[in-house]
């Protein structure tokens, strides 16, 4: 399509002022904002923008919210025999080579003050490991131990796909076999105005966001990553986000309920610390297994309490999923249909004059959509409560909540519990904190398991193993 075409082509959408700077911009301008303008899907946008703009729609369908089924920790020696049987079915499985894993990565770590790839956070409390790192020895560790391929997707975006590719490169590929990890990028959506109108931040450049970890499910089938994993016969997709310092990767037992419960998508709950804790919820919405996010769900049902003033919408999702190969291929081969949600967001945007203004205040929509959206597509889901202390601690903020100080403070913990187990000393405050700080790689253990050499020894500050 030529600029006139691609002009005609804006008008009829209500987005001829992509073009109000056109005829003043340098050659490569004019080439580079076409190239944008061409490749946007223009009916996307408009319905959109007639959802959430012109009917200041909510995204909420209609239908009720209840409880739902979920396989809470084993108490009684029946869910432990339970529990036994799904962990020796998930090393099986792992064993077979049917488990690939899959690594959301299209977040940038503004909030932690980095303008690089989230996973370039060095978080070891120790060593300054980086998330990354911590992830692709976890990786190496269960490959070693199952004596399997675990083939690795990395999900980036436009913002992250170069730098992410440059950090494994520069590091080589954190010693792993450079052909058993692949990208993919997710696709990018530009944000509009409150009238509706797409933003530009520069007179020749559209201001493009990710479109959500949603675009996942679909990254994952457009880039051939689906198509590799299953022509290493793994059908069985371990989904995580880049900022868990505590999770266990391809965590056998999960894998298992997943497998012998049939189900094409599950999901780790736990069980929130307090009504207004920012996780999404797990719960039914007009008869089918959702996540409700924080921010969507009301307060009345927030602050439901059981009789024993337990809360009744207790189990908050930590985005840890497994996704069976051939359901991700069939939302990808029928019409893929997640929905988009909104965010109000402060976005730069260009001038009467062509030049770039920061906002402080919220000026635009930004859209995404979430991988939790394709739970209520899934014929069957296993829910299943893991331990916090075990599998969630997420690094979200520079300080406070969910920060680098809790995740640092709960890997030393998770570390010094394992150390304890087996017979080490572990100096602590009178608050009960271990002292020294102290950081294992995954190399070594990955549940606490080869540690008896520390049986009988005192754990000191900046321990490494
Ligand atoms: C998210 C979940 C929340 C969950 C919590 C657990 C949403 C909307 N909410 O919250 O239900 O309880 O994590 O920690 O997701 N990402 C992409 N591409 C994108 C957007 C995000 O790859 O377009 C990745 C990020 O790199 C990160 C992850 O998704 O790994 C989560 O993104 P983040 O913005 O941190 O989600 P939260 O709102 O904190």
């Amino acid at each position: 399509m030529n600029a006139a075409e691609l002009k005609r082509r804006a008008e009829r959408y209500g987005q001829e002022h992509l073009f109000r700077f056109f005829d003043s911009l340098p050659a490569g301008g004019r080439e580079s904002l076409l190239r944008q303008i061409a490749a946007l899907d223009f009916d996307l946008v408009d319905a959109l923008v007639a959802k959430f703009v012109r009917r200041k729609g909510d995204p909420e369908p209609a239908g009720g919210i209840a409880e739902a089924d979920i396989l809470r920790l084993p108490r009684t020696g029946e869910e432990m025999r339970r529990e036994r049987e799904a962990r020796a079915a998930g090393e099986e499985a792992l064993r077979a080579g049917r488990v690939a894993a899959f690594l959301v990565a299209g977040g940038q770590g503004t909030r932690l003050g980095l303008d690089r790839p989230k996973g370039e956070f060095e978080i070891g409390p120790v060593t300054k490991r980086s998330l990354f790192r911590l992830h692709a020895e976890k990786i190496a560790a269960i490959r070693r131990r199952y004596r399997c391929a675990l083939p690795w997707a990395i999900m980036t975006s436009e913002a992250t796909d170069a730098r992410t590719r440059q950090y494994f490169e520069e590091n080589g590929f954190l010693g792993l076999p450079e052909d058993s990890v692949r990208f993919c990028v997710q696709e990018s959506i530009p944000a509009v105005d409150f009238q509706g109108r797409i933003v530009m931040d520069a007179p020749d450049h559209i201001h493009m966001s990710p479109n959500g970890h949603g675009g996942s499910l679909k990254a994952l089938y457009a880039s051939g990553v689906l198509d590799w994993f299953c022509s290493l016969g793994a059908d069985t997709i371990y989904y995580f986000q880049v900022d868990n310092v505590l999770l266990r990767i391809a965590d056998p037992a999960f894998i298992g309920y997943h497998l012998l419960g049939g189900a094409e998508m599950s999901l780790k709950v736990l069980a929130k610390n307090d009504p207004y804790e920012k996780v999404g919820v797990y719960a039914l919405k007009g008869g089918r297994p959702a996540v409700i996010e924080y921010s969507d769900l009301p307060a009345e049902l927030a602050e439901a309490r059981n009789p024993d003033g337990s809360l009744k919408y207790w189990a908050g999702s930590i985005a840890i999923h497994v996704l069976d190969a051939g359901f991700v291929r069939r939302l990808n081969e029928g019409v893929f249909a997640l929905p988009y949600h909104k965010a109000e967001k402060a976005v730069p945007f260009v001038d009467e004059t062509g030049r770039t203004v920061k906002p402080r205040e919220k000026n635009a929509l930004k859209f995404e959509t979430f991988v939790f959206d394709a739970l209520p597509l899934a014929r069957r889901v296993a829910c299943v409560e893991t331990r916090r202390e075990e599998d969630f601690s997420p690094v979200k903020n520079a300080t406070g909540v969910d920060s680098v100080e809790t995740a640092r403070r709960d890997m030393i913990e998770l570390y010094s519990r394992w150390l304890e187990a087996a017979g080490a000393k572990v100096p602590r405050d009178a608050s009960g904190r271990a002292i020294n700080p102290v950081e294992i790689s995954p190399l070594t253990s990955l549940e606490g398991e080869n540690l008896e050499s520390w049986r009988g020894r005192e754990v000191g500050p900046g321990t490494v193993i």
